[in-house]
């Protein structure tokens, strides 16, 4: 039986001195200033001890743009544009923890060059389903994938004297109700789904901060959430840094201030009201609340200060940054060239051959459309980005005629919001979001009526908007498609970019369906009539129903993979980059293939219960045998790889650890050199309580030149084995035989042995 054994992180008692000294030293004002927004961004300062303000970023993809100070205004002074990084989901799908490190380390240098302090990633919440508004935020839907790509991204980031903010703590899964809803997981789901890569972001990747999240999760907000906050973050894993809310997650006054919740940010500019402002003053000055949990708020802020270098003398020390360099550029390059998954290859179509494509039509909005600038918080002010149509034309230069139509009719939505959406959406959220009842003290049930009229009134006109734009892309379609598939016949090659975009992909909603928008489904089934060679890519930031993928010969998917795309989507199309991105979530063929749609739990207000248990994902099509149209860690290569060799030996590690060491031998049996990932899952032969079919637990990523082989060795530990008993609260590894799988995907299984654990 394995216990959880609590991580002790060793403060520096020098630094701790130092902390106790300050404390000592603020009053209670400065204190106060200390743990509210004095801005939209940033903290209060206390000059007189040297004390700055905590200046933050979003986000994932980039560092955003420069606000007023108190509006969501851009300050205009256009010198904040930024290197623009594949998001996480690009990151992910190249399951590759050095390119995890790289892209941090450019985030990281690129906050600090903006003179930030914290910068606000990564997401990494788990993607329970695909209808998730900000799933192309996130990782994976696996945990073991998301932390081993989270841990060495935190490290790149705080390499450099910035803060992660690993976020949204925690199961956030969904945005419809975003501020309100009430998430409802049993412990056992919540310990071996949606706790493990928050835990391994402060324990192994020392996260100096965490985001609390907008949503309850058992009935009580989470930052305002003793369990959440106090027992597991502070206790069981030993948290020292600091807690910053999500904007606008804090509600109540004491509840979040008797908590671990460190740092109130908001999107309002009122920011003497914030709870943790002059309400918490004076609820200290009346006696209501201890001074002491302030003390406690200010030191952990001040512990990630000293760690960042920003007080004492130290400060002479502390890294500049830099942003917009060439490195970082060729970095994201790099990263974007393996986040791109070829899905299916069936006639070799790719790579296609630069001299024999003399006529090339590239039909499709995303060929051309610049994602970077949408999204939500996410969004940012790129230095540049290219699209595939610009890689293309750069790529294959004077001698092809490359003719670009855009095949469907994209809405020109003016912005549902102006530049102060993020305030808007927390107003409105709050104000009209639907409630079953009473949703805090202060309403009555009266109000509480007029506010689900006004939601009803609201939804009703936001769907009669969609029929009216369904109804103009279907008039303009007729002749986008008419002259789309004329010149599909008369060229070479034909080149189909579509997919999604931020009006899908976005925080503060959910996607409705996993359909393609457009119509596009319609224009691609009579493209494949009328060549049925088209390449059919897409770019989205999560999965869409393929109704005519049967039909299809090639399929390439890219996540938004920042701002080399486009010289990214060109290499691979032309073989000077041999693709190897996987599928970091399954991509079923049909929405209601999925857990979410049979249980309804999903995209609903008030609350929702993850009743599916560990049961999403690979987890559920394993088990109720269901054939995704693509699957977990698929993704195809221009070459070959064999597997061979699987020796399992167990072994004992430090501490007596049980560890098994699986060893195997990959081959490049193809002509040109390329990337692999091998995969290992553990499946357990007569597990003595349910658990699911397989497990991702380890996966490695080796480079091979053609014809070259490699042997892997990988380490799992006792831990790897393990599930969480709920009754005993602890992961326990029971002895027995496993199964070690060694797949190149979730369902193409290449080795399999037995073991057994003592
Ligand atoms: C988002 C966070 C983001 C924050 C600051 C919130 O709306 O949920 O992810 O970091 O705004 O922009």
């Amino acid at each position: 039986m394995k216990k959880e054994v609590k991580k002790e992180l060793t403060k520096d008692k020098k630094t701790e001195a130092q902390i106790e000294k300050l404390v000592k030293k603020l009053t209670l004002d400065e204190k106060i200033s200390m743990v509210h927004a004095a801005g939209l961004f940033q903290t209060g300062a206390v000059e007189r001890l040297g004390i700055p303000s905590l200046k933050c970023s979003d986000g994932p993809m980039g560092v955003r743009n420069e606000f007023l100070n108190d509006r969501w205004i851009p300050n205009g002074n256009n010198d904040d544009n930024v290197s623009y990084l594949a998001s996480n989901s690009a990151l992910a799908s190249t399951w590759n923890p050095e390119l995890a490190y790289q892209s941090g380390q450019v985030l990281g240098a690129e906050a600090r060059g903006r003179g930030k302090d914290v910068i606000l990633a990564p997401g990494i919440n788990i993607k329970r389903g695909p209808l998730c508004g900000r799933n192309f935020e996130y990782m994976s839907e696996d945990p073991k994938l998301t932390e081993t790509l989270a841990v060495p991204f935190i490290k790149g980031v705080q390499e450099n004297d910035v803060a992660a903010c690993v976020k949204h703590f925690a199961c956030n899964v969904q945005e419809t109700d975003r501020l309100m809803v009430d998430t409802i997981v049993d412990d056992r789901t919540l310990y071996e789904i949606y706790l493990p890569a928050f835990k391994a972001a402060v324990q192994e990747g020392g996260s100096y901060s965490i985001m609390g999240a907008y949503n309850k999760l058992m009935g009580t907000h989470c930052c305002e959430n003793k369990e959440l906050l106090d027992r597991i973050l502070r206790e069981e894993w030993g948290f020292d840094g600091a807690v910053i809310s999500d904007w606008g997650a804090v509600h109540k006054t004491k509840e979040a201030a008797e908590v671990s919740m460190d740092v109130e940010m908001s999107v309002f500019p009122d920011f003497d009201d914030y709870k943790f402002a002059n309400p918490l003053k004076e609820a200290i000055q009346k006696g209501e609340i201890s001074e002491k949990v302030l003390d406690d708020k200010v030191r952990n802020i001040l512990r990630m200060m000293f760690r960042l270098k920003m007080v004492g003398k130290q400060k002479e020390t502390r890294k500049a940054g830099t942003y917009n360099s060439p490195a970082h550029r060729e970095a994201i390059l790099h990263t974007a060239e393996e986040s791109m998954i070829l899905l299916k290859n069936e006639k070799k179509k790719l790579p296609l051959d630069k001299k024999k494509v003399k006529k090339l039509v590239v039909i499709g909005q995303n060929a051309a459309k610049i994602h970077s600038d949408g999204g939500g918080s996410a969004e940012i002010k790129a230095l540049y980005e290219i699209s595939p149509l610009m890689g293309l034309k750069t790529y294959l230069g004077g001698n092809t005629e490359v003719t670009y139509l855009p095949g469907y009719y994209v809405p020109d939505k003016p912005k549902t919001f102006d530049h102060n959406w993020q305030e808007k959406s927390l107003d409105e959220l709050e104000n009209t979001d639907i409630g079953v009842a009473v949703r805090n003290p202060d309403e009555t049930l009266e109000s509480a009526k007029e506010r689900e009229e006004a939601f009803r009134v609201e939804e009703e006109a936001r769907k009669a908007q969609l029929e009216k734009e369904k109804q103009l892309v279907h008039e303009k379609n007729k002749h986008l498609f008419e002259q789309a598939l004329a010149a599909a016949k008369d060229a070479d090659e034909v080149i189909f970019v579509g997919g999604l975009n931020h009006d899908y992909d976005s925080e503060g909603f959910d996607r409705e369906d996993m359909k393609l928008p457009y119509e596009q489904d319609i224009l691609i089934e009579e493209l494949l009539k009328v060549r049925k060679d088209t390449i059919l890519t897409f770019i989205g930031g999560s999965p869409v129903e393929m109704p005519w993928r049967e039909q299809a010969e090639t399929i390439l998917w890219s996540y938004y993979a920042g701002m080399e795309t486009g010289n990214a989507f060109a290499k691979i199309l032309f073989g000077e980059v041999n693709p190897s991105g996987k599928l970091a979530e399954t991509f079923p063929a049909k929405y209601e293939d999925c857990v979410t749609a049979k249980n309804g739990q999903f995209g609903i207000r008030g609350s929702i219960t993850l009743s599916e248990g560990l049961y999403y994902g690979y987890r559920y099509f394993d088990r109720e045998r269901i054939a995704p149209a693509f699957c977990f860690g698929h993704g195809l290569s221009y070459t070959q790889f064999t597997y061979s060799n699987l020796v399992l030996k167990p072994e004992k590690g430090k501490d007596k650890e049980k560890v098994v060491k699986v060893s195997f031998t990959i081959k490049n049996t193809g002509k040109t050199a390329g990337a692999e990932t091998a995969q290992i899952y553990i499946a357990p032969i007569s597990p003595k309580v349910d658990r699911p079919v397989k497990e991702l637990k380890a996966f490695t990523k080796v480079k091979l030149a053609a014809g070259k082989s490699t042997k892997v060795t990988i380490s799992l530990s006792e831990q790897d084995f393990a599930y969480f008993d709920a009754d005993l609260h602890t992961f326990i590894a029971d002895a027995g035989d496993y199964e070690i799988i060694v797949g190149a995907s979730c369902e193409d299984i290449r080795l399999k042995g037995l073991c057994t654990l003592a």
